[in-house]
């Protein structure tokens, strides 16, 4: 079977994708230099998927490095075919804070991939891109068609990354590029062996409720409740994180198939408010998770959500877990392994 390379491989939905990738026959190759993840993730991989992962460590940016990954990819498996390119800085935050480092980590590491793949006759790519190029949406659901524009250097560095791979498409006729819009990740392995572990507070909603689930977190301040939106809390597509790696899994066929690029929202198409995902996120850990109202998030929208549809129609991917299982996953992975990875 084909291997594929994944950068930011032992990152939340790397470590997620690296499993739908096992179950769906291909061989995996990991690069990560660990800044936003744990090294314990490549023992629960094997302990799931019952192979020892081949993994490199080191930045995507070091030439070295990733040439070492293109060597081990020919020794082990007879050639990359394919990568999927995760590794990124993702905190809205922190990016408007330290936007030279976003800049560089994220745009710098996009070309350090796409200079190796070139020197190593690779030319398919999986670029995880977010629904934060539509920022402020016109018109719900989003189709691909919509306008981008973003709002922070995060947002920045996936639509300049955007722009750049089709710049070097319309170059280089030999690149064929997965454009991966995701909407928003949740949940994690109905193992509970793998989730997201996020560092210090969390920026972003499951998370946070989690933490609140567990005790670690009184409360969940509620951005705003006065959105326009049913309940008036912000809405979002949440989507599964294993349907969200299953997508990358369609994605790779079709670049393989059709030898052609794509644009897909990854997404269900259904929105849930804050509100929604707090009590079904309750009923799932069987407890109480105390609300408490406070000021809007700046930079944040009331309703995004996406339609899936050409998902669909190109690839014939769609979502299939639901908010319920979004949360049962996220406890069974939040109550089994409260300090995440770090026992
Ligand atoms: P994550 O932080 O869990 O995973 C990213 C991984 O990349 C981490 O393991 C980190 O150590 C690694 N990394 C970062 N810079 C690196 C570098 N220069 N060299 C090598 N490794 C490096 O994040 P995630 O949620 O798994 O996100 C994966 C991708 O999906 C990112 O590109 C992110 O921007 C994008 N995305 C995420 C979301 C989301 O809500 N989680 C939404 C839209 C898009
Ligand atoms: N929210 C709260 N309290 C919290 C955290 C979040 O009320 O403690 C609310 C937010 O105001 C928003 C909703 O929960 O209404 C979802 O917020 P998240 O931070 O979980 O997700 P966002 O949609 O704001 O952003 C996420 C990623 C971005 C990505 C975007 C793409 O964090 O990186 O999805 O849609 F760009």
């Amino acid at each position: 079977m084909p291997c594929i390379l994944l950068t930011g491989a032992t990152g939340y939905i790397g470590s997620h994708t690296w499993l739908a990738l096992q179950d769906a026959g291909f061989d995996v190759i990991g690069v990560d230099s660990l800044v936003n993840s744990s090294i314990r993730v490549l023992d629960r991989l094997e302990t799931i998927g019952g192979r020892q992962p081949v993994f490199v460590q080191g930045d995507v940016r070091d030439q070295a490095v990733m040439d070492r990954c293109f060597e081990l990819g020919q020794a082990r498996f007879g050639g990359i075919k394919a990568v999927v390119h995760f590794a990124a800085l993702k905190a809205v935050g922190e990016s408007v804070e330290r936007p030279l480092d976003y800049f560089e980590n994220n745009l710098g590491g996009l070309l350090a991939v796409c200079q190796a793949m070139k020197r190593h006759g690779v030319f398919n790519l999986v670029f995880s891109s977010s629904a934060t190029v539509y920022g402020k949406p016109e018109r719900l659901p989003i189709t691909e068609d919509a306008p981008l524009r973003v709002t922070n250097p995060y947002g920045q560095t996936k639509l300049l990354g955007e722009e750049m791979l089709r710049e070097l498409e319309r170059c280089d006729a030999r690149w064929h590029v997965a454009y991966l819009r995701y909407f928003n990740p949740v949940g994690a392995h109905h193992s509970g062996l793998i989730g997201e572990d996020p560092r210090g507070v969390p920026n972003n909603l499951m998370p946070y409720v989690a933490q609140v689930a567990i005790g670690k977190r009184q409360h969940l301040n509620v951005f705003g409740n006065d959105y326009n939106t049913p309940d008036g809390t912000g809405v979002r597509d949440y989507i599964h994180v294993c349907d969200l790696a299953e997508g990358h899994v369609a994605a790779l066929r079709y670049l393989a198939d059709k030898g052609q690029s794509l644009t897909v929202n990854l997404g269900t198409g259904q929105g849930y408010s804050v509100v929604e995902l707090a009590q079904a996120y309750g009923k799932a850990a069987d407890r109480e998770i105390p609300l408490v109202f406070a000021p809007r998030r700046p930079g944040d929208v009331d309703a995004c959500y996406a339609d899936p549809r050409h998902a669909f129609e190109t690839m014939g991917w769609k979502a299939s877990r639901g908010l319920e299982q979004m949360c049962i996953d996220s406890w069974r992975w939040q109550s089994t392994n409260p300090n995440g990875f770090e026992g």
